[in-house]
């Protein structure tokens, strides 16, 4: 018994120990804020101190060490949470006024709102905790002992695990200092590229009106036509095998492969491809004058979790990338045999055109009558077009 006691008030000088013994490690106030949030909304709980997620924690979560989001990206996905998914929202009155995706407690169809929170957090509170999942997981590789230590001080054992092999404090910290930079760097190389050019490019390396020959060689596999899947090619140059189209290009689409460029992806979010972490599909518009005559990006219906919230996710996206104003917006009607999905039917078709572009941004949410219950048409495709002169 008053060894019991013994025991528990040395346990409890531990942690208020190493509670303090933390400190130091992460720096400045604004860390400790995040750290305190990430752990008080557990955040933890879902995510794990690594941030690696996965199951085992209710549900998949996302694994924050490989995220492709920005840093408003990670903002909004805290404020908004995930429509359709586990991650819970954090912003009362998130889905009160459409402030996220566009949407409306209504508008989710059942099931579809995201879990309420523990408690709220306030703004502060939230931008801190996303400058944690920047700073401490982002573009960050396996977790080290280091880490661990930072995360829950040294009075512990729980970082034993991670003590073999992993490198001693200071140099992992010195090596994940690098990584941030390299992330940032990755950024500016991008944007001073964006200014240089009379053009940015308007998807990763491609930018219509290119010649062809100037397409990247390495980083995307599995070309096939659009519109004739059966027909393989060796690449973008093999473009002519492909039908030509009424618009008068010949499609080429291909995937991008994540496993051979690890800059690349982390590039990414400064170029917009992956949308909310998720693949996509890029159809290349290839003209008989061997240019780049328009691109075409649509949300993978090969990628599981891809549902309905993706392409709010998607949409609001492309509007970031050219601009929220002037789109020219029609709904369709459902036909004879189409039916909505959880009370929600989309068949919308938006067009913007700027000085030098015209863009046409399409999706879908529907069902065909008749069809699986689990089966429907869910996409979003935008279509990026020199603008034609007039
Ligand atoms: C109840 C479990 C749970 C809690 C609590 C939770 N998350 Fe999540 N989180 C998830 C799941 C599940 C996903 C994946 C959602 C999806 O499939 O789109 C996710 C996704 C995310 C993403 C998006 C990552 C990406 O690349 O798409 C971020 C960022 C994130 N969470 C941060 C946080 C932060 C910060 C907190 C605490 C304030 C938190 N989460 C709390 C379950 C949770």
């Amino acid at each position: 018994m008053t060894k019991g006691a013994a025991a528990s008030v040395l346990l409890l000088s531990v942690l208020v120990s190493s509670g303090t013994l933390a400190q130091p490690a992460s720096g400045h106030a604004e860390n400790d804020e995040g750290i305190r949030v990430f752990k008080s909304a557990n955040c933890v709980g879902c995510h794990k101190w690594t941030g690696s997620g996965g199951g085992g924690y209710g549900g998949a979560a996302a694994n924050l060490r490989q995220t492709a989001l920005t840093r408003d990206q990670i903002i909004e996905t805290i404020r908004c949470g995930r429509p359709g998914a586990g991650m819970p929202y954090f912003e009362r009155d998130a889905y009160a006024n459409g402030e996220c995706y566009g949407l409306k407690k209504a508008d989710l169809p059942s099931g579809q709102m995201p879990p309420e929170p523990d408690h709220y957090l306030r703004p502060k509170e939230i931008d801190a905790v996303a400058d944690y999942v920047l700073t401490h997981f982002k573009g960050k590789g396996e977790p080290t002992f280091a880490e661990c230590r930072a995360f829950f001080g040294t009075g512990t054992r729980v970082c034993d695990t991670y003590q073999k092999g992993s490198g001693t404090g200071p140099t992992a910290t010195a090596q994940s200092g690098h990584a941030h930079m390299k992330v940032e760097a990755a950024g500016d190389a991008n944007a001073s590229g964006v200014s240089r050019d009379t053009e940015p490019n308007d998807l990763r390396e491609f930018r219509v009106g290119m010649r062809v020959a100037d397409l990247p060689a390495t980083g995307y596999r599995d070309f096939t036509c659009t519109d004739a899947p059966e027909r393989t090619l060796s690449g973008w140059s093999e473009y002519g095998k492909c039908p030509l189209g009424p618009a008068g290009f010949h499609s080429v689409s291909s995937r991008y492969d994540d496993s051979t460029n690890q800059l690349a992806r982390i590039n990414e979010d400064a170029r917009g491809t992956k949308i909310a972490g998720q693949p996509v599909l890029v159809a290349l518009l290839i003209g008989d004058d061997a240019r780049l005559d328009g691109l075409r990006i649509e949300t993978d219906p090969q990628a599981r979790l891809y549902a309905y919230k993706k392409a709010f996710l998607f949409g609001q996206q492309v509007k970031a990338r050219y601009g929220q104003e002037g789109w020219v917006c029609t709904n369709a009607e459902p036909s004879a045999d189409e039916q909505p999905v959880g009370g929600v039917f989309v068949k919308e078709h938006c067009e913007k055109t700027t000085p030098t572009r015209r863009l046409v941004l399409d999706r879908q949410l529907f069902r065909h009558a008749g069809e699986d219950l689990k089966k429907f048409t869910d996409g979003t495709q935008l279509t990026i077009l020199a603008r034609a002169t007039p």
